[in-house]
């Protein structure tokens, strides 16, 4: 079975040989390689010049070993297409000059433009031209919440208070403001899949701030809507949250073929509370990475243990590799889960 089967098949829950294994933010600046690049580099001249985007994603995969490659890019790249200029601080994150708090500012926004992204598409063709079928081509893009709450917070958030506000007091405006963004990310992900895109991931890394009420009320509908839309283009979907145990009954409902999960949930609870209804990808801590071999093995194997070989398990990390993460250590993971992501296949 090649990559890209093992982890198609495997988002359908269709019986693999063995457990599919990627790792969210693969490449990424705990990698030397990566390191190297972005010192001539910087994050957004990678994302936006494809043959850089591609050699810096070839490169993570394989040295890893993975079985899917995710294209290198960032969740923000649609803002700029809509009209919002944002940089990368150093140590502060991502930073939007002008955030979006009114009616007003949402009906500026453009939806005409993601042409302007067709650059991501690009590095995608030559990832896939250069795995074939030899690995997963992983596109992906943001949800319209969690992209909706860079936008008005200006960047990263605690309490997402702007963003609430907004969603509270003018919901005509949130709705709006959600449907511009699924428009542009639907036309993103349908050119990520023309390139050869095998699976999509939208990133919902956010909706753990959320209420289940709100969360049903406010932004179940668009993305709903978009996951739909995307499946159309005939891949799967895997949807990703953080922190989203009691919310993941309503993010089944979007019908996403995956549900990633983080650690603070038991795999094998949580997707039986999911009635084996979608596949679920996760969910190791990605902290863990900095133990013993001995204890990340047995974190492995544990979580593995859970998915007891049911057909629709990724491995994966709850969130992202944070820098400073031992290389060798996620090598090490690839190892565990090809020798003990194989036992009891059904
Ligand atoms: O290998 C991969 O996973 C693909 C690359 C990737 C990046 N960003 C590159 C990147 C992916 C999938 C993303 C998605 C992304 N971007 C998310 C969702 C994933 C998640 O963590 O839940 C979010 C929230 C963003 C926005 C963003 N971009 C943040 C909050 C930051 C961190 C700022 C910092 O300085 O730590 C970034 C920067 C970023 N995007 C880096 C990488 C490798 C690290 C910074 C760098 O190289 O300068």
């Amino acid at each position: 079975m090649t990559g890209a089967t093992r982890l198609v098949r495997a988002c359908l829950r269709q019986p693999v040989d063995r457990t599919p294994v990627w790792f969210l933010r693969q490449a990424g600046r705990y990698m030397a390689e990566y390191q190297a690049v972005r010192k001539r580099h910087s994050l957004l001249e990678i994302c936006k010049q494809p043959a850089l985007a591609a050699e810096v994603t070839i490169t993570a995969a394989e040295k890893l070993g993975v079985d899917a490659a995710i294209i290198f890019a960032d969740l923000l790249l649609p803002l700029e297409s809509m009209g919002l200029d944002f940089e990368f601080q150093a140590g502060e994150g991502p930073v939007i000059h002008t955030p979006v708090r009114t009616p007003e500012a949402v009906a500026r926004l453009r939806t005409d433009r993601a042409e302007d992204l067709s650059y991501v598409a690009e590095a995608i063709q030559r990832v896939a031209a250069h795995f074939r079928d030899r690995l997963g081509m992983i596109g992906f893009c943001g949800a319209p919440f969690t992209l909706a709450s860079y936008m008005v917070e200006g960047g990263g958030s605690r309490n997402y208070i702007h963003t609430k506000t907004l969603m509270y007091r003018q919901p005509d405006a949130w709705l709006a403001l959600l449907e511009k963004l699924a428009a542009v990310l639907r036309e993103f992900a349908r050119q990520q899949v023309e390139a050869g895109a095998d699976v999509i991931q939208i990133f919902d890394s956010w909706a753990g701030a959320l209420s289940v009420e709100d969360y049903r009320e406010f932004v179940l509908p668009v993305t709903k809507t978009l996951v739909r839309e995307v499946q159309s283009f005939g891949v799967p979907v895997i949807y990703f949250g953080v922190d989203t145990a009691s919310l993941l009954p309503a993010m089944r409902e979007t019908g996403a073929d995956v549900l990633g999960l983080d650690w603070r949930v038991s795999l094998g609870k949580a997707w039986r509370e999911l009635d084996y209804a979608c596949a679920v990808q996760g969910n190791l801590d990605p902290i863990t990475l900095f133990a013993e071999p001995e204890l990340i093995r047995r974190r492995v194997r544990g979580i593995l243990d859970q998915a007891a070989g049911r057909p629709g398990h990724i491995f994966n990390l709850g969130h992202g590799i944070v820098p400073e993460t031992p290389v060798e250590n996620v090598q090490a993971v690839v190892k565990f889960v090809r020798e003990y992501g194989g036992e009891e296949r059904r």
